[in-house]
């Protein structure tokens, strides 16, 4: 049985949660501390805050934008429905567009769907190969006229919408840590980037996220950092850390927050992992996927996925393979006959119109046949680090002869 995905638990891993452990530190601490600072070098950032998900701090990027009903988010058809849903919870609308032959976000029809409503724009780096990020930036700023901020909201003290004067571009790199766009990390392109550490990931934490802000000026970085930490926990003005100096018990509670941080086990693991991720992990991945490349980009019945062009370059998050003139049905039962061979593979992702709760709310998928169609021959391949060049002949001979069986080819 070759497993799709498992983290990379080694014992550089369990000695450094167990060094934790024994620390008596076990919540946010000085090991979240340094994972953030090592974090915002590895981006090119002033500052990063590690959460404990994507999700809760993106919805907190929403909240601190002052995102609410009556507003729009321009997501993605294609992508995991986190990116859509902290726009429901906030009570905003997700606007849907369709993606390129690369699964990202299509600039075009980016710029159609912005209106006076729309607030935010959240690109995804789909399996990791970032969006068209600086087509998305461009676009965003060439709406300024349209945008229209509230004019009441103070949330940090300021007016983060009069501030910015334009739609918030918050980069969904939930798969692209380490991915570059011209020759530099990702991180430092949109105004905020979210991370997830979750255990499929890249870079593990077991669960986690992070944010990468990038915000111009007159944004502080030092001073948003401050206001996300203090969001993350409660409102509170003072973390559990600065309360443990003697005599410094007193808080007081800024404003009804949200609870969110990082532990320091979080935050041992992913030191570790960052500590290997490029002279261990990027290789690995980036030598899976390119013998894979090897197998099936030349072949014609499959189409393989852009790891790197003139731009960009993925951080080999996953391999998404598309089986070519494949209809839904006829893909997955290539991934049955796959499985009955032992090999776990998986589909990334159900577009937002077929999961029950975006259709009800009207989405339909007509709307955007690109993300069909690629949606509908998709089948990702296992990429991790301890995967070995055996199992990596194994998962190609397997795929090549369930698409036999299948397609008659
Ligand atoms: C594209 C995308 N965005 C967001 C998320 C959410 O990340 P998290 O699980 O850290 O909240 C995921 C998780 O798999 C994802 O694939």
């Amino acid at each position: 049985m070759i497993p799709f995905s498992p983290p990379r638990i080694d014992d550089a891993t369990v000695k450094a949660v167990e060094e934790a452990l024994r620390s008596g530190w076990i919540t946010t601490g000085p090991r979240t501390k340094e994972f953030e600072r090592r974090l915002a070098a590895y981006c090119g950032v002033e500052r990063v805050i590690a959460l404990n998900s994507w999700t809760n701090a993106c919805e907190l990027v929403l909240r601190w934008y002052g995102i609410g009903p009556g507003d729009e988010v321009i997501v993605p058809a294609y992508t995991y429905c986190a990116t859509a849903n902290i726009v429901m919870h906030v009570g905003a609308k997700p606007v849907l567009v369709d993606v390129l032959d690369d699964f990202t976000m299509d600039p075009d029809l980016l710029r159609k769907a912005i209106s006076q409503r729309t607030k935010c724009i959240i690109p995804v780096d789909i399996g990791g190969l970032p969006a068209h990020i600086q087509d998305v930036m461009r676009i965003a700023e060439e709406a300024t006229p349209l945008f229209t901020p509230k004019v009441n909201l103070r949330v940090d003290g300021t007016n983060p919408q009069m501030r910015l004067g334009r739609a918030l571009v918050l980069a969904d790199a939930a798969h692209s840590f380490g991915a570059k766009v011209a020759g530099l990390p990702v991180g430092a392109q949109a105004d905020i980037t979210g991370f997830s550490f979750h255990a499929v990931k890249n870079l593990t934490t077991a669960e986690g996220g992070a944010l990468a802000f990038h915000l111009p000026p007159p944004f502080e970085h030092e001073q948003l950092y401050r206001f996300f930490n203090t969001m993350s926990l409660h409102g509170q003005n003072k973390d559990a850390l600065a309360k443990t100096k003697p005599g410094a018990w007193r808080y007081d509670v800024e404003f009804p927050g949200y609870k969110c941080n990082m532990t320091d086990l979080q935050a041992a693991i992913g030191l570790v992992e960052l500590e290997r991720y490029d002279k261990e992990t990027l290789p690995r991945r980036k030598a899976i996927c390119n013998r894979y490349d090897q197998a099936f980009a030349n072949d014609e019945r499959f189409v393989a996925p852009t790891l790197k062009d003139a731009d960009r370059e993925s951080s080999y998050h996953l391999y998404m393979l598309r089986v070519n003139l494949a209809t839904e049905e006829q893909r997955d039962a290539i991934i049955a006959a796959i499985s009955d061979r032992g090999v776990s593979v998986n589909v990334h992702f159900i577009p937002l119109p077929m999961l029950s709760f975006y259709k009800g709310q009207g989405y339909r998928m007509e709307d955007h046949p690109n993300t069909y169609r690629h949606y509908s021959r998709e089948i990702s391949l296992p990429v991790y680090h301890d995967l070995s060049d055996e199992q990596v002949a194994t998962v190609i001979s397997t795929v090549v002869e369930a698409v036999v069986e299948v397609m008659g080819a």
